[in-house]
């Protein structure tokens, strides 16, 4: 038998009667009681996970900061306990500064990144006093510069560039070459410094990059990182630059299948740290505040999607389909990149995998497929299929196709389910319609 309990929240198991636990919950009842498709969250990989941040890179460098990429998931209890663990929050639009604000999360620990700012996000930003605007290029620094006008206090602002540095993850995850839309190439560092420096009530405190997602190797932070100081070395001599805040941004790869690489976040933390470390002795910089922002790593293997089984259909010779009662609406990165995940079925969990199958969704789409052939027991109608590794970039890129309801998501804790959002109903399909 294959063992996926790996790729579930630490301390997933199987109970007696071969059905999936997490959290202390049994999934297949939880999956009768709220409903299918279900999201449900571990509370305490979640905070195990924000721990362990704060302690690989905050036990190897004076100064940190880790503020949670909320692209990844947001939802208010998410964010309550964000602030109970002591994080920051990494927003890159008005609607996830506004969550942030109505969940009551302290705007001193907010950076609000994004490559087309509007004038009305940046207002925002502004009078909410957060605590960095991460500037992503020309046009944002002169709209700032207009902003800014009239404040009464001066906001500290990060500059983001792209390093040109390849981080060898899919293309569509990949951030910081130069052909990006994100961020100042490397080499209008320069000129993108100088134009901060002078600008009268912006106070440019320091440097950003964020080179993709999904990210395994650490050389490329490495490269980044040289880059990034080397430009900051330069423009202290040249300009009097202080860099006093780097931020490495996220990136940090997760372990969606049993193949794939699972670099441990020490591991990270240990070359992004020492490169900095060594990088400012070098360079005779002091070293700066150092951020880290990551999504994915701090969500994506607590969160489990929920699915009950419906059609079986086999094509002799060619393939078995199961179909689900969800699919890329629920979640889109299989059928947007190619983005591979495992299942199990949470109600057979101690039968043999003899059958190969291949999971898809109930949306209008060919390409609506979870797992291409994976090896799971007998599927019939009524099984409860657990997709593991669903935490990340699945609830906030779902959508309503096929006029479908998003999903209700709970939270898991010590054997107790609670709702943290419910199931979207007819009504509100309709709420925003106008007759
Ligand atoms: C600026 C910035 N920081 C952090 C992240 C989080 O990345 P990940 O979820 O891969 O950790 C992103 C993702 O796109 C980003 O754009």
């Amino acid at each position: 038998m294959v063992d996926r309990l790996p790729l579930f929240p630490p301390g997933s198991e199987v109970n007696q009667q071969g059905h999936l636990v997490i959290g202390g919950c049994d999934t297949v009842a939880l999956a009768a009681e709220f409903g299918t498709p279900l999201y449900l969250f571990d509370e305490a990989a979640l905070r195990a996970k924000c721990r362990e941040f704060k302690d690989e890179f905050g036990g190897r460098y004076p100064d940190i900061v880790v503020a949670y990429s909320c692209k990844a998931f947001i939802n208010k209890a998410l964010l309550l306990l964000l602030v109970e663990e002591g994080l920051g929050l990494d927003v890159v639009s008005g609607g996830e500064l506004g969550i942030a604000r109505s969940a009551g999360f302290p705007m001193n620990r907010v950076y609000f990144a994004g490559n087309n700012k509007s004038s009305e996000e940046i207002k925002l930003a502004l009078e909410s006093r957060i605590c960095r605007l991460v500037v992503d290029n020309f046009h944002e620094l002169t709209l700032l510069g207009e902003l800014v006008q009239g404040l009464d206090y001066t906001p500290e602002i990060l500059l983001r560039l792209t390093p040109g540095v390849d981080p060898h993850t899919h293309k569509y995850l990949s951030t910081g070459i130069i052909d990006s839309k994100f961020g100042v190439p490397l080499i209008d560092g320069e000129k993108a410094v100088v134009q901060a420096m002078s600008m009268p009530g912006v106070n440019l405190v320091g440097l950003h990059f964020h080179i993709g997602s999904l990210i395994s190797e650490v050389e490329p932070y490495r490269e980044s990182i040289r880059a990034i100081l080397g430009l900051a070395a330069e423009m202290k001599r040249k300009h009097g630059f202080e860099l006093k805040e780097l931020s490495v941004g996220g990136g940090f790869g997760v372990r969606y299948t049993l193949d794939s690489p699972a670099t441990p976040i020490s591991v990270f933390a240990e070359a992004i740290t020492s490169s900095v470390i060594d990088g400012c002795r070098e360079l005779e910089l002091e070293t700066p505040r150092l951020v880290v922002e990551p999504g994915r790593s701090l969500v994506a293997q607590a969160g489990v999607a929920l699915y009950t089984a419906g059609v079986v259909k086999d094509i002799p010779n060619v393939r078995r389909y199961v179909s689900v009662d969800g699919g890329m609406a629920d979640n889109i990165r299989p059928a947007l990149y190619g983005a591979r995940h495992e299942a199990v079925v949470a109600n057979k969990m101690r039968e043999e995998e003899s059958e190969k199958v291949t999971i898809a969704g109930k949306f209008c789409e060919s390409g609506d497929i979870l797992i291409w052939d994976i090896g799971l027991p007998p599927v019939t109608a009524g099984d409860i299929i657990a997709v593991a590794g669903c935490g990340a970039y699945c609830l906030t890129e779902a959508m309503n196709y096929n006029a479908s309801f998003k999903p209700a998501v709970i939270m898991v804790r010590e054997s107790k389910a609670r709702l943290i959002r419910r199931r979207e109903t007819l009504e509100d399909l309709t709420r925003l319609d106008v007759v």
